[in-house]
């Protein structure tokens, strides 16, 4: 199974969307042939009903199964209306093969940060499957990012997101948000953040990414597309069944 984890597109009218980085790094991913792109929000700046025009056109470029939830900007200025009818329900659980995916609202309008509340939490609960591999995305983030800048918006009920995580054992975590790509393993838990695809808001050398996610039986590997360099480099490698985790992320002094 091979999922291509594609975040912060920021689509708009203004500073923020690279229409050519965008279209270089779809021609990347489309040649990845990934069996599903999820996409973990921020798909427009503004949440304004140009902007999600703009990213509905944009989107159609990209092959494949996709899986959409809403980022924080996607909410802003009645933006959370036009989510579904643009992109579908924004809460959803998703089988392809054996992977169990579980697609989460994190966002809340006007707000930047998140939070997921019970209801979700027990959509989680819901989406566990025995013989199968439960995958959890969404925006926000449950534990600080390295090199992302002042800790503000992790989700309001981080403590108790993580505790459903940690004790159901759910091996993946994808989220997005902070415009940085970052992995940490956490007991038998793998959180994953994408960086953003194509807005020109990136940190240092970070640039313009996407990851790429392979799982193998037990073994979790998660990869990270430098667009503009069109490098690829190793972030993770994570094995389930001894929970050993060779963490190799590359930080801001680490040139990809
Ligand atoms: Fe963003
Ligand atoms: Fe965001």
């Amino acid at each position: 199974m091979k999922i291509a984890h594609i975040s912060d597109i920021h689509c708009n009218y203004g500073t923020d969307f690279n229409p050519k980085i965008f279209d270089k790094a779809v021609s990347m991913l489309n040649k990845i042939e990934a069996d599903l792109v999820f996409i973990s929000g921020d798909l427009t700046t503004d949440g304004l009903l140009n902007e999600y025009e703009f990213a509905k056109e944009k989107l159609k470029k990209i092959e494949g199964k996709l899986a959409i939830v809403p980022g924080n900007h996607d909410e802003r200025n009645l933006g959370w209306k036009l989510f579904p009818e643009f992109f579908g329900n924004t809460d959803f659980i998703h089988t392809y093969g054996n992977i169990v995916f579980v697609g989460l609202g994190s966002s809340e309008p006007d707000q930047d940060n998140g939070r997921l509340g019970r209801s979700r939490h027990k959509l989680i609960e819901r989406g566990i499957k025995k013989n199968k591999m439960t995958v959890l995305g969404f925006h926000h983030h449950v534990v600080p990012v390295p090199h992302s800048g002042r800790e503000t918006n992790i989700i309001d009920d981080a403590g108790e997101t993580l505790d459903i995580i940690l004790k159901n054992k759910i091996p993946l975590v994808l989220m997005g948000h902070r415009h940085v790509p970052w992995a940490v393993k956490i007991h038998k838990t793998l959180l994953v953040n994408a960086g953003t695809f194509s807005c020109n808001r990136t940190r240092a050398h970070y640039g313009n990414t996407f990851n790429i996610i392979d799982i193998n039986d037990d073994i979790i590997e998660v990869t990270v597309i430098n667009i503009r360099k069109d490098k690829k480099k190793k972030m993770i490698e994570f094995n389930l069944s001894d929970g050993c985790c060779d963490n190799r992320y590359y930080d801001v002094e680490n040139k990809m």
